[in-house]
């Protein structure tokens, strides 16, 4: 076998080995007994990762002895004068986790590269017979983890959650975790090089100690069957030497449901529950329920709503009403606090603006964002649409970019599958159409259908004008005969002509499904006034939304939209001097909260919306 063949596989080994070294995902660890490692963390910056490779740039931590004075995840310190050691986290400066370093920091506004968290912590275990996880939140983009010297694993993806068991690792009383931080860019990654958004770097999320019994209920699905009201799909996991053949109840008090599942060879239980008269989940009442999962001494408490989700022809029905979705989309950032966003109080502050806006729905652009977001969506009765970074030019014929782009739609729907506001998965935003591209999202597309046989699969596609015609707007796109929404981001009167091409624009779309506009929008400094025909100015930008509601009402199977965006983001793309200076301007709200005119027409149209639908 030729040798650079032996390597790639070697390398895929390697990759899925160290990945699956990652403990299969834990599930609502906010509602399990945890210890925080939140706070004040030390760091060390290593761009050429001193830390990492040696100066023949071998792998220090695959190494049978690796050097204690350069192998930062050894965590060593000088024992005495004599001994040469070439780092010192306790000597090191401090940063806050969760937070990305390039707002904290201002030497590192711009870094890419690695930077090494260490963390001492006390840990006592609540009961003797119990097992540990260290369980992430997120870190951008690549993560290798290391207890008390020892590695735990390495996870890819900067966006989704993971955890590692640390049970036999970790000590009582002092411990210290080691993470190498990694936000890189590269054209094998997903996402890749280019992005029209700040690539923050950092442990990004919670860090926690979860502690569980020996065996435990690792995740569980609780949702209604496909387009049926009264029966509740069930499947628990557990995880541990005791979970064959053993029983698992399933209690919703409210709902006066107490039921028993037992579980398989593998730990698996699954069933269905008859459910009466369920107060539906919906943006007008978004009824969530108790539910408790109660497994021996073990049990998991979580709150659910239940609603059905449809598509019949062009309509979305959400239990069984035609909807209209209202929408914004929104990058996971705190414009304001700068920064990745990442608390409950940011996704009050995001949500509670869409809400402010008149909005029954998100676009939670272009990554999955903290699971804050997806749980407040569910208390305030705003839909979700949830999306993988596949971002435009992704290496397609590349197997390990495509486990890369898999395992974090695996991560997406495991993590948020209980969440009722979720009711879109997107495999794709802007991909160049190819058949390669074309094969690797329908891949995407069958296992989110696989994992989710409920909730709607779509990808923000690309629209053009019709050869020969003069302003026909069309998608040709062969991935619309695989998604059940057609969503396209459409930027007629700013990246496709002026204003004036609203008002003559006609749509040809031939596919009996709903169609979503995913992205519309203008560059708008807030507070720059002038003639409707200037750019930059809010005057232009209130007229692009005014003339392309109007516009985008000609399409017969219209059931929503998510214009771009709610509110200014940074981005290494936008360099205009007094206008952009580092910030996408095509917010209806600035990165210091103030509202712009085009605020107030969408939220006109979408209280006419709302009479209407
Ligand atoms: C694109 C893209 C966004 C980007 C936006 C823009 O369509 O999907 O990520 O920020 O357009 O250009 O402002």
């Amino acid at each position: 076998m030729k040798k650079s063949k032996l390597l790639i596989q070697l390398m895929l080994f390697f990759m899925v080995s160290n990945m699956v070294a990652q403990t299969p995902q834990i599930t609502n660890v906010e509602n399990r007994q945890t210890m925080t490692l939140n706070g004040v963390w030390k760091y060390l910056v290593d761009p050429y990762e001193l830390g990492y490779y040696d100066y023949r740039r071998t792998v220090r931590d695959l190494q049978e002895n690796p050097s204690k004075s350069e192998s930062f995840f050894l965590g060593y310190q000088q024992q005495d004068p004599s001994e040469r050691v070439e780092y010192d986290f306790t000597k090191a400066d401090n940063i806050l986790v969760p937070g990305d370093w390039n707002s904290q920091k201002e030497k590192l506004f711009y870094y890419e590269g690695t930077v090494w968290y260490y963390k001492a912590f006390k840990y006592q275990p609540k009961d003797e017979a119990s097992r540990q996880f260290v369980h992430f939140g997120a870190v951008n983009y690549e993560a290798d983890v290391y207890l008390n010297g020892q590695k735990l694993g390495k996870h890819i993806g900067g966006f989704t959650p993971f955890n590692y068991e640390i049970t036999d690792k970790l000590k009582e009383g002092e411990n210290f975790l080691i993470v190498k931080a990694d936000n890189s860019r590269g054209l094998e990654k997903v996402p890749t090089v280019n992005t029209d958004w700040w690539n923050y770097g950092g442990i990004t999320r919670d860090v926690k100690i979860v502690e569980v019994p020996e065996t435990f209920i690792q995740d569980y699905y609780i949702q209604l069957a496909e387009g049926d009201d009264d029966v509740i799909e069930v499947s628990v996991t557990l995880n541990g030497s005791d979970k064959a053949g053993r029983e698992v109840i399933l209690d919703i008090p409210e709902a006066g449901i107490k039921s028993t599942l037992t579980t398989n060879e593998g730990g698996v239980a699954t069933g269905t529950v008859k459910a009466k008269k369920l107060t539906l989940w919906s943006p007008q009442n978004p009824h969530l329920y108790d539910v408790n999962l109660m497994f021996d001494d073990n049990l998991v408490s979580e709150r659910i709503g239940f609603r059905t989700l449809l598509v019949q022809g062009s309509d979305i029905l959400l239990n069984d009403e035609s909807v209209f979705l209202r929408g914004i989309s929104i990058h996971e950032e705190n414009g304001m606090r700068g920064g990745r966003a990442y608390s409950e109080e940011d996704a009050r502050m995001l949500l509670g603006w869409a809400k402010e806006l008149g909005c029954n729905f998100v676009r939670l652009a272009h990554y999955p964002h903290n699971e804050n977001m997806t749980r407040v969506a569910d208390e305030m009765g705003i839909m979700v649409w949830s999306e993988v970074p596949v971002y435009w030019t992704i290496q397609w014929q590349n197997e390990a970019t495509y486990e890369n782009a898999e395992n974090q739609l695996t991560s997406m729907i495991t993590r948020d599958k209980n969440r009722a506001s979720v009711v879109v998965w997107s495999v794709a935003n802007e991909t160049p159409v190819s058949a390669p591209r074309t094969e690797f999202l329908k891949s995407l597309i069958e296992k989110a259908n696989q994992m989710d046989p409920v909730r709607l699969v779509s990808a923000a596609l690309e629209r053009h004008t019709k050869e020969g015609t003069e302003n026909t707007q069309v998608v040709e796109d062969p991935l619309q005969k695989y998604v059940d929404i057609i969503a396209f981001n459409e930027y007629i009167g700013w990246y496709d002509g002026r204003n004036d091409k609203l008002k003559t624009a006609e749509f040809d779309i031939q596919f009996n499904k709903p169609v979503i506009i995913s992205e519309f929008g203008a560059g708008a400094l807030q507070g720059l006034h002038g003639e409707k025909e200037a750019l930059w100015t809010e005057e232009y930008q209130e007229e692009l939304y005014r003339e392309t509601v109007k516009m985008l009402e000609k399409i017969p199977q219209l059931r929503g939209m998510t214009p771009w965006i709610l509110a200014d983001f940074r981005s290494p793309r936008r360099v205009l001097p007094d206008i952009q200076d580092g910030w996408n301007r095509k917010g209806l709200i600035s990165e210091t909260g103030n509202k712009k005119k085009a605020f107030y027409i969408l939220q006109e149209y979408y209280r006419m919306k709302k009479e209407q639908f």
